[in-house]
């Protein structure tokens, strides 16, 4: 029943900034899977009989992995698999799921916002017993694993049908199939007043939701127009394909340009929102305005306690460290904790479990709450309705009286995509060697203030991360941050993030790009981009 297949070692199976991704071909190589998730079982120990989540964004090979998941969890002793209908669980969904069902852990499968597809990406992920990305320790635990790998256990069986919601059995293994849309609805209706948003839309607010052919298409049709009375139609690209239609599920301008565009219409509606291939990130767009993700999550923060979920008030906030620090500015006026953590979720999870955050976010499209631990695309969209109905004001308007209220900070991130991988680390240490002679060093009328590399020391479990990220700070607060992405699958992604901050309300309407300026091409002469990757510009600019 129980087969040990004997196997040898993948070089390459570290996970990055959020679980292992290559392209498909790449995970179809034979025991490419396997391998790597037995060594997940292996460092996650799992008690006899314990449960696991299992699920994923409908990619292409999502199906495959599924079924390969469930053999092999009841070959290596969990008790229950707890899997979305057809595969499917949106990230923040399956977290939720695990927090719900108290399991030991789960399997998401995604590579989030890259394409999807025969030649497009795959991804897999482990998340403990919290709900969140498992922490680095395990994850390193993990590559140690598939490094050392000998066999993997598998079911001989095949996996049972799971396109009908109910429970069956493989060996000694439940296999229970959940609605994945269920369990996620109940709790969103616990945080917000889905009444007031009702009555909002009933009474003319019009909206669009673009899901991209993704993970949110069911989720968002379910809420906004099911159960919000949103007219049909509201949701766009509400199909899940397995190749996302052919397009890149990314809610940025780049790849939600078709929204912006019809945000952006003289008759366009009040309000528009998009999420990406796992439905973790959100892009929130209001008439006139494109609202930047580190002021989305300033405003959610300085706005939360609007909703009933945080009626309270909330903890803290958590940003990570390329992200603005217009968070912070909401932190300080009103009296609560702020932390700055590495790029990528894990680093989250310890905080919120602590109870030091209640919300947190990244400038990459990502922010959350404590009712999970993964951002969550639509439960963003959702706490936006509920201030929209609450304040009764446009999009714009809450974002302008934001900015005077507290300040603008003017930003911008920088990706220069598939670039040569030694020219991209010859650039960070080049950067890094630089660091010690940098302070007091001026480039136009900039002053460098402060030059490090981050490193952080997690407050509740002591844990410590290093070489986060090159951070040159200016006289004036001003910043230039450079790091290599840790979530691509060819080459190297460097991403600069750059930021000023504007206190002068007079000066809150020019464009970014005219803010930024001096800073922008100074990020050019430190890191010397353009002389060592050869690229005049960014790729993509967010
Ligand atoms: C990117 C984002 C990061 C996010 C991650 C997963 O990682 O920058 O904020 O947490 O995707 O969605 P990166 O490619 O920069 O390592
Ligand atoms: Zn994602």
């Amino acid at each position: 029943m129980i087969e040990t297949v004997a196997t040898t070692p993948f070089e390459d199976q570290k996970p990055g900034t959020s679980g292992l991704r290559k392209k498909v071909p790449h995970f179809q190589k034979p025991h490419y899977v396997e391998n790597f998730i037995q060594s997940i079982f292996d460092a996650a120990k799992p008690e006899p009989g314990a449960s696991l989540v299992v699920g994923g964004d409908g990619r292409y090979f999502n199906r495959e992995v599924v079924q390969t998941t469930i053999r092999m969890a009841a070959a290596n002793g969990y008790g229950r698999v707890i899997v979305g209908r057809n595969g499917i669980l949106s990230t923040p969904a399956a977290s939720n799921l695990i927090r719900q069902r108290k399991t030991s852990g789960g399997i998401i499968l995604s590579a989030s916002h890259n394409p999807g597809g025969p030649d497009g990406d795959f991804g897999i992920k482990y998340n403990i017993a919290n709900g969140g990305p498992a922490p680095e320790k395990i994850t390193e635990a993990i590559y140690e694993n598939s490094r050392r790998i000998t066999a993997f256990r598998i079911a001989r069986d095949a996996a049972p049908d799971i396109s009908v919601v109910g429970e069956s059995r493989l060996g000694d293994t439940v296999v229970e199939v959940v609605d994945p849309v269920a369990d996620y609805e109940r709790l969103m209706e616990q945080l917000f007043d889905f009444g007031k948003i009702a009555a909002l839309i009933a009474s003319g607010f019009t909206l669009r939701f673009d899901a991209m052919h993704a993970v949110t298409g069911p989720y968002a049709t379910r809420i906004l127009e099911e159960r919000l009375g949103a007219p049909a139609g509201t949701v766009v690209n509400g199909e899940p394909r397995e190749d996302f239609g052919g397009g890149h599920p990314d809610p940025n301008a780049v790849h939600a340009a078709a929204l912006i565009n019809h945000l952006m219409a003289p008759n366009g509606p009040d309000f528009g929102a998009a999420s990406d291939g796992d439905g973790d990130r959100n892009l929130i767009v209001g008439r006139g305005i494109v609202v930047s993700p580190s002021d989305s999550l300033a405003v959610l923060a300085a706005n939360a306690h609007l909703a009933p979920g945080y009626a309270k008030g909330i903890a803290g906030i958590a940003r990570s460290m390329p992200t603005s620090q217009a968070a912070d500015r909401v932190a300080q006026k009103r009296g609560i904790g702020i932390y700055e953590t590495p790029t990528g979720w894990k680093f989250f999870g310890n905080l919120l479990d602590a109870g030091k955050v209640t919300i947190c976010g990244e400038e990459s499209a990502g922010t959350g709450s404590d009712h999970v631990r993964e951002k969550d695309g639509l439960w963003a969209v959702l706490l936006w309705l509920n201030i929209l109905a609450e304040r009764r004001q446009s999009v714009k308007e809450i974002v302008e009286a934001h900015w005077r209220e507290f300040g603008r900070n003017y930003y911008q991130r920088h990706d220069y995509e598939e670039i040569d991988k030694t020219a991209a680390d010859g650039l960070m240490e080049s950067l890094r060697d630089r660091l010690a002679s940098m302070s007091g060093q001026r480039f136009g009328t900039l002053v460098v203030s402060e030059a490090d590399d981050f490193s952080y020391r997690d407050p509740v479990d002591g844990s410590i991360s290093t070489g986060q990220g090159v951070r040159i700070v200016f006289s004036g607060g001003s910043r230039i941050v450079y790091r290599l992405s840790g979530t691509g699958t060819q080459g190297a992604t460097l991403r600069v993030y750059i930021e000023c901050f504007e206190p002068d309300p007079a000066k809150h309407n020019v464009t970014p790009d005219v803010a930024l300026a001096e800073l922008i091409n100074t990020a050019d002469v430190i890191g010397e981009i353009t002389k060592r990757t050869g690229r005049s510009g960014p790729d993509v600019i967010t």
